[in-house]
């Protein structure tokens, strides 16, 4: 059995709004081992979101733990849990995210700024992982020059500057056509072979193609787990 990366446990979200609370994750237990790849699926609103970005120290939970390779998410400072986002955590988004007036090389190598890394190392890194993800002939094109498919390829190299071990993504493929789409999961599923635990949020139903484990939300609860 594989050491577990991730452990939560009663896991409670509560957005107040006005009289009205609203119950985002209503107590979620889960266990992730290293190295696996989990699809998180369910409708609209049953927390999934809410889920990856308290996994990912993004937002901080109403109650309950989540432990992520022996650390516990809870009991960190501000400090702590920015350091536990730049070392730990590789964020993808739908929207890419990307910096429209910076070219792909410079998008990747931005976040390395905050690392102090020197800028021909940032350089360095930002152009080998372009490579990494597919895209050594558009280094120096700007997100308006790329498709959509190729503008995630470089939100996925961005995610991997700093070797994260968790990759969390959130409707990677839903702005993308179908064959971009499945290069995206491909992507993604390689970058989990060569060691890292992926989890992706989705209601796109091919990722079940690609997960080692699959799990379905409802109201703020995990109702099926395979
Ligand atoms: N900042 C917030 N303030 C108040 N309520 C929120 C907030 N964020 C999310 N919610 C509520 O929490 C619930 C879960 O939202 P969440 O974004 O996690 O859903 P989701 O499963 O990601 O949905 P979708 O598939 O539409 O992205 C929803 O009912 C939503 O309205
Ligand atoms: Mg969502």
């Amino acid at each position: 059995m594989a050491t577990s990366l991730v452990r939560v446990t009663g896991l409670r979200k509560t957005y107040q709004m006005g009289r009205q609370a609203v119950h985002a994750l209503d107590g979620v237990d889960l266990e992730m081992a290293d190295k696996s790849f989990w699809a998180v699926m369910g409708p609209s609103g049953s927390g999934k979101s809410t889920l990856l970005h308290l996994l990912g120290g993004l937002d901080r939970p109403t109650s309950g733990q989540i432990d992520v390779g022996g650390q516990s998410i809870a009991v960190m400072d501000e400090n702590a849990l920015a350091a536990y986002r730049r070392r730990t955590i590789g964020f993808v988004f739908q929207s890419f995210n990307l910096i429209s007036s910076l070219s792909a090389l410079d998008n990747v190598a931005f976040p390395m700024r905050f690392a102090r890394v020197p800028r021909r190392q940032r350089r360095a890194r930002a152009y080998e992982l372009l490579h990494r993800v597919g895209l050594g002939d558009r280094i120096y094109h700007k997100p308006t020059e790329l498709s959509g498919g190729q503008q995630q390829r470089v939100a996925i190299a961005r995610a991997l500057v700093n070797d994260p071990q968790l990759i969390l993504a959130d409707e990677p493929t839903g702005n993308l056509d179908s064959a971009s789409g499945d290069d995206i999961l491909r992507l993604l599923a390689e970058l989990n072979e060569s060691g890292r635990s992926v989890l992706i949020v989705t209601h796109d139903a091919r990722v079940m193609g690609y997960a080692s484990h699959t799990v379905q939300m409802l109201d703020g609860r995990i109702v099926n787990s395979s």
